[in-house]
């Protein structure tokens, strides 16, 4: 890229939508129930969400038998991947309890699917290895470093030719279209959070790159919604 984007690093976001809420800066809001339930009320909302997600979906190999889905929420990405693919089995992980709870509710009979209640601000717990890790709306709430330190062990854990894809809310790279994020999903400016770490597209393509990925790009974005993927390259 030609030009250094302004400083939007550590931007925060907007309120109850695919970010935190409230004051805190650990995010551990999202274990209360009530932020889980606002996120989850609204989830359905965003502007052009489905063609992320479909774009995810298309990334999918279909040799692929093993997924993970980091900061599953409810489950949300499980479930479209299980309507696409029945053939998949895979681990949806979060820290929320409320989250886990509604995970197991809407995977109700989806025994192939197994919740892990794990921080991921700590080193991923053993897990196997997998075909694909998909991630949606979580990754941004952890720290630069750590972001970073999560993708190299996505790498790790992905099988030689193995995707992993994050549909991610990334920084704005100036105010202007910050701004106009805000107004295009119709919230205003003071709804921000003090307590989300969003980052440009950039910094996160080179880190995939430098840690060894291939046919690393941006899939899709809209504003700061944004597909993030890369390849494990095949032995
Ligand atoms: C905006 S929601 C997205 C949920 C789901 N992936 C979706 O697309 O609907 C963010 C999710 O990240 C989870 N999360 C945030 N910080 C986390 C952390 N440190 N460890 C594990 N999960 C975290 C939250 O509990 C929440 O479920």
């Amino acid at each position: 890229m030609a030009d250094a984007p302004e400083s939007h690093r550590q931007r925060p976001s907007p309120h109850g939508r695919l970010t935190c809420h409230d004051s805190g800066m650990s995010g551990e809001e999202w274990t209360t129930t009530e932020h889980a339930q606002r996120y989850l009320e609204r989830a359905d909302d965003y502007p052009h969400r489905a063609t992320g997600e479909a774009t995810l979906l298309a990334q999918i190999p279909s040799s692929a038998r093993r997924v993970l889905d980091l900061g599953t929420g409810d489950g949300r990405l499980l479930r479209i991947i299980a309507g696409e693919r029945p053939d998949l089995v895979g681990v949806g992980l979060d820290f929320s309890a409320p989250m886990l709870d509604a995970a197991r509710r809407y995977l109700d009979g989806q025994e192939r699917f197994t919740l892990v209640e794990h921080d991921l601000v700590e080193q991923l717990p053993e897990l196997g290895s997998f075909d694909v890790v998909v991630s949606s709306f979580a990754i941004h709430h952890l720290e630069d470093e750590r972001k970073r330190s999560l993708y190299g062990e996505v790498f790790e854990l992905l099988e030689p030719g193995g995707v992993f894809a994050n549909l991610e809310h990334v920084a704005s790279p100036t105010k202007r279209l910050h701004e106009a994020f805000f107004e295009a999903i119709g919230e205003p400016l003071s709804d921000e959070d003090p307590s989300d770490r969003t980052l440009d597209v950039e910094s996160q393509l080179g880190w995939l790159r430098e840690l060894g990925f291939a046919d690393v790009d941006c899939y899709w974005k809209w504003l700061e919604m944004a597909l993030l993927a890369g390849v494990k390259p095949a032995k």
